[in-house]
């Protein structure tokens, strides 16, 4: 992992925000974010919310700054300007505590990442026990519950090279929800997968909307997205061209630029 470079010395501020959580807030918001990489701007002013239990779908073409936008709320990427925050707490402030933030976020990458040497059960349990400090058999008692919702309760011992890729990848579906984050960050989670394995692991997401879960996912699978997201948000060339309902998004565009990105897929 990239460490963060402090812009100015820390004073620690809390993760949980500043007070009680309005529960009609948007969990994540993101106000005018911008980020270059050298001199090529790659998100360009990116304005976006989240609200609690929302499943947003973030589209667009290949180097568009789905993942660098991913990264960003990740704290992965420092952003040259804007703000991001995360419930009610402005995780772009320098004096933040990075991990307290990555706690209250899971991630799920397109490759598993699970720890090769760690049963399936101490992958999952991993976070809460290290990040979070719980106590083994707390931890492992979560794991082991997630564990059972993804649908894999009996490989708890079994190490990740044991596994078929959607089942590795539902794992870290598992580990990413363990320290129970406010949000969870999905960037292609299906694109490393043989296809016969994708729907499962579309499934676990479909499951995870149903009993509640705020998701903030990049993806290629446009029937997915169509399916699955409440609001579907174009990126073009770092910005948002276009956002809304999947039902209106994928049938009438309203911008030439996100007509043009559909119809390669209509064919
Ligand atoms: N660390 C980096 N250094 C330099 N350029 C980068 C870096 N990370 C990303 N980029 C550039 O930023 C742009 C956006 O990349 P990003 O990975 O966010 O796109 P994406 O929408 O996720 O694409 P894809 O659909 O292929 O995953 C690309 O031009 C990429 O080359
Ligand atoms: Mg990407």
């Amino acid at each position: 992992m990239s460490a963060r470079a402090p812009r100015t010395p820390r004073r620690d501020v809390p993760a949980g925000g500043a007070g009680p959580v309005d529960e009609t807030a948007p969990v994540l918001r993101l106000e005018g974010v911008r980020k270059a990489f050298g001199s090529t701007t790659v998100l360009d002013g990116v304005d976006l919310d989240v609200a609690r239990d929302e499943v947003v779908a973030l589209i667009g073409a290949s180097g568009s700054g789905k993942s660098t936008l991913l990264r960003t709320v990740n704290l992965l990427e420092t952003v040259d300007d804007g703000r991001i925050v995360l419930d009610g707490l402005d995780v772009t402030d320098p004096r933040v505590r990075v991990d307290a933030v990555r706690a209250r976020i899971g991630v799920v990458f397109q490759h598993f990442n699970l720890f090769p040497h760690l049963t399936v059960l101490d992958n999952v349990a991993l976070a809460s026990r290290h990040v979070l400090r719980r106590p083994r058999a707390e931890a492992e008692a979560r794991a082991l519950e997630l564990l059972d919702r993804v649908g894999l309760g009996d490989k708890a011992g079994a190490y990740p090279d044991r596994l078929s890729g959607g089942q590795q990848q539902r794992v870290a579906i598992a580990r990413a929800l363990a320290p129970r984050p406010a949000v969870l960050l999905l960037d292609e989670i299906t694109s490393a997968l043989d296809p016969e394995l994708v729907g499962e692991v579309l499934d676990l997401v479909r499951t995870l909307k149903e009993v509640g879960t705020t998701i903030l996912m990049a993806t290629h699978e446009m029937a997915f997205a169509r399916d699955v997201a409440d609001r579907v948000v174009f990126l073009d060339a770092g910005r948002v061209a276009e956002q809304g309902p999947p039902a209106q998004l994928f049938t009438a565009p309203r911008t030439d630029r996100a007509r043009e990105f559909l119809a390669r897929f209509s064919s």
